[in-house]
């Protein structure tokens, strides 16, 4: 499993990001809405996005590498069938899928470029040959110059503590990659009470750069929505080619 997105992590991002932004999951609801069959969700975290168009009719499934992610979304899902705790490597399913989406930029997260790819060549293999999957990539961060920012945010939660999160991020303009370094503090009005520490990285794409990872693994790019909502990213729709077989 993967060793970030620990419980202070999945606390706070449960109370910062309780829902997806409304134009986000406008968009996943209305192009799954034609689906006719399967929809897999890589990286669902804590059910955010995967819950609701549950709610809305789409019959989406999910798996996560995160132990409190995956346990806080079976706490709101009340089902276990449909969310699997694994990662690109283990994840296994008896049905092919007729969709996959990866929204939020989620997929930047796998930073290294082996990781990328076997996370494409899963996703390839799992899915029907006239599937259609849409993965939002990281473009440049806001601070693309190389100096350090760092900022902090506290949320109050359930328990009544303050759950503070601080957050010292760089970018590397060379490898294109953003390194993201977490300072989790929870505390009583007296007492730190838990914290840990997380580091995270993203690698932000050149549209021209993912386009090819993505056709080097077995797909077709039909379309690329470019700041959409989220800065810089893009969305990919992209559909497999079954003239290639992208190695595993
Ligand atoms: C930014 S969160 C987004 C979760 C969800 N899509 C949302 O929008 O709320 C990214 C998620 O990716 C998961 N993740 C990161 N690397 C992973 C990997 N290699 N395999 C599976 N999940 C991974 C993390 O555990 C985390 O839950």
């Amino acid at each position: 499993m993967i060793d970030n997105y620990r419980k202070l992590c999945a606390r706070f991002y449960d109370i910062h990001h309780p829902i997806p932004p409304a134009d986000e999951f406008a968009f996943y609801r209305d192009i799954l809405r034609e689906v006719d069959g399967r929809v897999l969700e890589p990286m669902c975290g804590s059910g955010r996005f995967l819950i609701p168009l549950l709610k809305h009719g789409c019959d989406i499934y999910g798996f996560d590498g995160s132990v409190d992610m995956i346990e806080a979304c079976r706490n709101r899902l009340n089902e276990d069938e449909r969310i699997q705790l694994a990662t690109f490597e283990s994840f296994h399913s008896p049905n092919a899928f007729q969709a996959c989406i990866i929204p939020a930029g989620s997929f930047s997260l796998l930073a290294d470029a082996r990781a990328a790819k076997q996370a494409l060549a899963c996703i390839h293999r799992i899915m029907v040959p006239d599937g259609v999957c849409h993965i939002e990539v990281c473009g440049t961060p806001c601070n693309s110059t190389g100096a350090t920012d760092i900022n902090s945010r506290t949320v109050k939660t359930a328990a009544g503590t303050a759950l503070t999160l601080i957050e010292m991020a760089s970018y590397d303009q060379e490898q294109r990659v953003e390194t993201i370094h977490c300072h989790y503090i929870e505390c009583t009005e007296r007492l730190i009470v838990a914290s840990d520490l997380e580091i995270y990285q993203l690698r932000c794409y050149e549209r021209s750069e993912f386009a090819a990872l993505a056709e080097a693994s077995g797909f077709t790019v039909v379309n690329c929505v470019h700041n959409a909502f989220n800065g810089d990213n893009s969305i990919f729709t992209l559909m497999p080619n079954r003239t290639v077989n992208p190695a595993p």
